[in-house]
C-alpha cells in the first residue's frame, strides 16, 4: 500500500498532573491496552505495515520496550525523536524520510475511536492529491480544531476559537499528500511557539485540496484528566473496531 502510518506520542502530558510525571501519556491505560495500541491497531487494522512513531527523548526507551520491532503486532515500526516539542506539524515534519513519497495517514496518539478507517481511506484513494481531516460533533468545540462546512465542503478551519462558527471538531486524525512536508517548509510559528497542524489544512483549504469524512462512532481525545476518564469509558462500554 502507497500510504505510510505516522503516529504522534510526544508532548508533555502537563494537563495529566502526576500521571505523566514519570511516564508518557501515550502508554496510560485506554481500556485493556496501553492508549498507544490505539492509533497503532487503527493502522495495522487496515493493512498499513510500515509504521513511524514520534515521541521525544524521555520516554522513547519505553514505547521501544513496549512495541519493539513490530513484529507482534505484523507491522514495521521506526521511531523518530522530537529533540523539544515544537508543535504537531513540526512533528509530522520528521517523517519526511520515512514516508519517502508516499502518503501519510497520521494519529495523534491520544485520540481514541470508535470506527475503523476502512471508510476513510477508501475515500481518499479516490482523491489522492487531496488532504483528509475527520471531523466529530462536539458539545465544546473551542477545545479543538474547528471546521465550518456548507454543501459537503469545508468553508473554513480555525484552532481552537472563541466563538466557533461550528462544533464540529477537527479530529487528530489526519492523511496527507506527499507535499505535505513542502507545506511544513513554509509554516511560521503560531502565537505559542508552535508549527499548528491547522495552518498545514489551511494551506490545503486555501489551493482546494482540503476534503473531510465525518465519524460515526464515539471519538475522544484522552489528553486531560476528564477526557482520559471519557476514553475509558467508552471503550470499555464498546470496544473500538480494529
Ligand atoms: C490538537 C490540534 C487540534 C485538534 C486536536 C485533536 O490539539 O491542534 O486541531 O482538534 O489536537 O485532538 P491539542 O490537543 O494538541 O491541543
Amino acid at each position: 500500500m502507497d500510504l505510510r502510518g505516522v503516529i504522534l506520542a510526544g508532548g508533555k502530558g502537563s494537563r495529566l498532573g502526576d500521571l505523566t510525571k514519570v511516564t508518557n501519556k501515550h502508554l496510560l491505560p485506554v481500556g485493556p491496552y496501553p492508549m498507544v495500541y490505539h492509533p497503532l491497531k487503527k493502522m495495522t487494522g487496515i493493512g498499513i505495515e510500515d509504521i513511524l512513531l514520534v515521541s521525544g527523548t524521555e520516554h522513547m526507551g519505553d514505547f521501544v520496550e513496549l512495541l519493539g520491532s513490530g513484529k507482534d503486532h505484523r507491522c514495521q515500526l521506526t521511531y523518530r525523536v522530537q529533540d523539544e516539542a515544537g508543535g504537531i506539524a513540526q512533528a509530522l515534519s520528521l517523517a519526511e524520510g520515512f514516508s519517502n513519497g508516499a502518503r501519510s495517514l497520521v494519529i495523534l496518539g491520544d485520540n481514541i475511536f470508535e470506527d475503523q478507517l476502512n471508510d476513510f481511506i477508501q475515500e481518499a484513494n479516490r482523491f489522492p492529491d487531496c488532504a483528509f481531516v475527520m471531523l466529530k460533533q462536539v458539545h465544546d468545540p473551542q477545545r479543538y480544531g474547528v471546521a465550518e462546512m456548507q454543501d459537503g465542503k469545508i468553508l473554513s478551519i480555525e484552532e481552537k476559537p472563541k466563538a466557533p462558527k461550528s462544533d464540529f471538531a477537527v479530529a487528530g486524525i489526519y492523511l496527507y499528500p506527499p507535499d505535505v512536508f513542502t507545506v511544513i517548509k513554509t509554516l511560521r510559528p503560531s502565537k505559542r511557539g508552535e508549527l499548528e497542524i491547522t495552518d498545514v489544512n489551511q494551506h490545503y483549504l486555501k489551493v482546494g485540496r482540503l476534503r473531510y469524512q465525518s465519524f460515526q462512532g464515539y471519538w475522544t481525545d484522552a489528553g486531560t484528566f476528564e477526557s482520559l476518564g471519557v476514553a475509558n469509558k467508552l471503550v470499555t462500554a464498546n470496544p473500538p473496531a480494529f
